[in-house]
């Protein structure tokens, strides 16, 4: 291939697709593409999907719809469709997209500068999902040339076991595979060494991290996050995204012992009533659930949670909806990511009967927004007053002039300060002021 090729990715979804987009781009460097921040330019275009909702897919469709008259402009431009919906829908978006020259899925990333070449000689559209089995996560160092300099994420696992009815990750991204351990060490070690200083561990379920291995020569997630937590240099070590039925004692205990272990757990909880839980196959209880808030609030006091709620699930009644409405009361999260049910099949959810209308979504979906946002003013509000470590993470998008850091508990925090920052320095500010989305602060130490 000709030197100086443009690559332009844009990524839908989640920290997965994130980290997937990253592997791509260093990929495709290999074999002389550049990363472009302008499609236009683009030599080729990778449109990485995510289907977890309808929208979500559409918003793929409509992006890969839009560059069927780039295509026709410049018919050598390589047009590239990756993720879960790549995964889910395979030769069909093809038919629907035939200016699209690659269809690929997760699994197959790692394959992407062959099928880069081979797009480019072959007139024909090429799908790749097949279940790449036995499947292994390769180990893939990430480039520090690129990204972002000072905070990561690192793939432990991908895929999900549990089938809960309303999901389509087990059908997009497989069962659960975990990768070696000594990898994500070794992976970990050289993002540090090249002066990283936060990781975040990813995965559809972390906390079933493992399971999938030998049980002679199992390492759990518990036992994953002391021997990262211990890598010399690394500062921050955070974690996503895990189901509350396989939060254990042993890992709620790590945020008592680990000092790099931040305090904010994202404890997608997706009801408040136990009958919908139920339907939606969650296999935990709200009382289940609770206790396991009030053991890690016991373990660290200060730990901050955040949650996803899904409402309008089929099925669920006025009754289901306020027990929902009643646990956010209870337990006060700090942020809560809300949605509203979006039949996705194949997922078994889509056959329930009882279907909430459109209608009833949306003044639900409204009125646990309204609520939750004034429950995350107050939990911001208590901030008031404190003095917080930030990690810098560069000028602030939304204050002008003012800088932005991140704390530990996971909250944007703007500051003032004549001096350069560089991303990942740190700094103490006093609270002194919060917002819905941030907080205000004083700069006390540089
Ligand atoms: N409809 C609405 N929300 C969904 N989520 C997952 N599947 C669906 C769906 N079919 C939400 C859940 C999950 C988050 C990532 O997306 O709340 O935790
Ligand atoms: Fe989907 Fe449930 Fe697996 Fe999360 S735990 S990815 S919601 S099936």
């Amino acid at each position: 291939m000709s030197l100086n090729k443009l690559l332009y990715i844009e990524t839908f979804g989640c920290q997965m697709n994130d980290r997937d987009s990253e592997i791509m781009g260093q990929l495709l460097k290999q074999v002389s593409f550049e990363a472009t921040d302008d499609m236009n330019a683009a030599d080729a275009i990778i449109v990485n999907t995510c289907s977890i909702r309808g929208k979500a897919e559409q918003k793929a469709y409509s992006l890969l719809g839009a560059l069927r008259k780039k295509k026709k402009e410049n018919p050598n431009l390589i047009i590239a469709a990756t993720g879960c919906v790549a995964q889910q829908e395979g030769k069909t978006m093809l038919s629907r997209m035939p200016h699209v020259d690659l269809v690929i899925g997760p699994k197959h990333i790692y394959q992407l500068p062959a099928l880069f070449e081979r797009a480019a000689k072959q007139k024909k559209g090429i799908v790749a999902i097949d279940d790449a089995s036995p499947f292994r996560i390769p180990l893939f160092l990430p480039s520090l040339e690129t990204g972002l300099p000072h905070k990561r994420f690192v793939t432990i696992m991908q895929g999900c076991n549990n089938f809960c009815t309303y999901c389509i990750v087990p059908f997009t991204r497989g069962r659960e595979i975990s990768r070696e351990t000594g990898d994500i060490l070794c992976e970990v070690s050289h993002l540090v060494a090249g002066g990283v200083k936060e990781i975040t561990l990813l995965g559809q379920n972390v906390n079933s991290y493992g399971n999938d291995q030998p049980k002679e020569t199992r390492t759990n997630f518990a036992s994953l996050l002391r021997r990262v937590a211990a890598i010399k240099g690394l500062e921050r070590l955070r974690f996503t995204t895990s189901n509350p039925k396989d939060l254990s004692d042993e890992l709620m205990c790590c945020f008592a012992e680990l000092d790099v272990l931040c305090p904010h757990f994202h404890l997608p909880v997706q009801s408040g009533a136990n009958a919908v839980l139920k339907r939606m196959n969650r296999k935990y209880s709200i009382e289940s659930y609770l206790e396991k808030v009030e053991k890690l609030r016991g373990y660290c006091p200060e730990i901050v949670l955040t949650t996803d709620i899904i409402v309008g699930f089929p099925g669920e009644s006025e009754d289901d909806f306020a027990a929902t409405m009643g646990l956010i009361e209870k337990v006060r999260y700090h942020g809560a990511f809300s949605f509203k049910y979006s039949s996705r099949p194949p997922a078994k959810s889509c056959d329930f009967d009882e279907i909430v209308s459109e209608e009833d979504k949306s003044r639900r979906l409204a009125l646990l927004q309204c609520r939750q946002k004034e429950i995350t003013l107050e939990r911001h509000k208590e901030f008031i007053g404190q003095d917080v470590e930030l990690m810098v993470e560069g000028q602030s998008k939304a204050a002008h002039g003012q800088w932005a850091g991140r704390s530990d508990t996971n909250h944007i925090v703007n500051f003032h300060c004549q001096e350069t920052l560089v991303p990942g320095q740190i700094v103490r500010v006093i609270i002194t002021e919060a917002c819905f989305n941030s907080l205000r602060s004083t700069l006390v130490k540089l």
